[in-house]
């Protein structure tokens, strides 16, 4: 019901901005009230996204990603990847996701980006089951892999603090566990194939038990 609503909003907000380009056109003198156009991305993010992303991007539902923070390169690839093209399929598939972009431009996705890594993530307070015994088993095999396993560490590509290095590898300090480990899954099962089969390598030989124990200590890094 809520997605259907946002969707509604969507396109009403696609179809005001031409009407509104012309106002201003016309009336150089229009009313400082005349909305702007084309939407900005604090208007999409907050007409369409904040439901389930929050309007500032720090979803409170685990299975919602948080945005807020997150680099910018980054979700504008998300955002294109999530859209099918013509005949070509989605990139990432995600029903929820995929309907949300259909109508985005590459435009609207690119300032998306630039909005969300604006905004400050306050990371996940999503209470979570995992042990303090879990969270430290994490936290190794975030900084150090696992030589018996073969993960590498997940540091060396996603920064020993969590935030990522720009433009491809994505932050993940601070994020929801639950998403963490779904993103995970998919990979480990070839659901998620947009990441130039670099996380599906790292996953081959990780274990449940492991990746659970990573997803919790990401949740707790600041
Ligand atoms: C109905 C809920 C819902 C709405 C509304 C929604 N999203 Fe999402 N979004 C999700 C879910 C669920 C995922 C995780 C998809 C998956 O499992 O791969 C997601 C994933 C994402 C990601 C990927 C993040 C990452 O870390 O890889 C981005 C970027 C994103 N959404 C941006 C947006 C933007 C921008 C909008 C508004 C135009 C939006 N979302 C609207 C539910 C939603
Ligand atoms: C060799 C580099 C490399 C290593 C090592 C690596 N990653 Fe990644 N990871 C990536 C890249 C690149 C992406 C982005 C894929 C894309 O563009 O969608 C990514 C994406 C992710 C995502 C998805 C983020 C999101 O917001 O959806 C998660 C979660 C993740 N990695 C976790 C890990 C964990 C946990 C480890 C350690 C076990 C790890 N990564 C090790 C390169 C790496």
């Amino acid at each position: 019901m809520k997605m259907i609503k946002n969707m509604v909003l969507l396109a009403a907000l696609a179809m005001a901005a031409p009407l509104a380009a012309e106002e201003t056109a016309a009336d150089s003198n229009a009313a400082p009230t005349a909305p702007a156009a084309p939407a900005s991305a604090q208007e999409i993010a907050s007409g369409v996204c904040a439901g389930c992303h929050n309007p500032d991007g720090n979803s409170v539902i685990p299975m919602n990603p948080i945005l807020a923070g997150q680099q910018a390169e980054y979700i504008t690839k998300q955002l294109m990847d999530f859209k099918a093209t013509g005949t070509e399929p989605a990139k990432r598939n995600s029903p929820v996701m995929s309907s949300m972009v259909a109508t985005l431009s590459q435009e609207d996705m690119k300032k998306l980006g630039e909005y969300y890594a604006q905004q400050k993530i306050s990371p996940s307070q999503v209470a979570t089951d995992a042990d303090e015994k879990l969270i430290a088993m994490g936290k190794i095999l975030y900084h150090g892999g696992s030589l018996i396993d073969e993960i590498p560490a997940c540091a060396s590509c996603h920064g020993p603090t969590g935030s990522g290095i720009p433009p491809r590898y994505p932050a993940l300090a601070g994020q929801h566990a639950e998403y963490t480990m779904t993103q995970l899954n998919l990979f480990n099962a070839g659901d998620r194939v947009n990441d130039n089969s670099i996380m599906r390598k790292v996953l081959t030989r990780m274990n449940p038990e492991e990746k659970r124990a990573v997803s919790a200590y990401i949740a707790t890094m600041r």
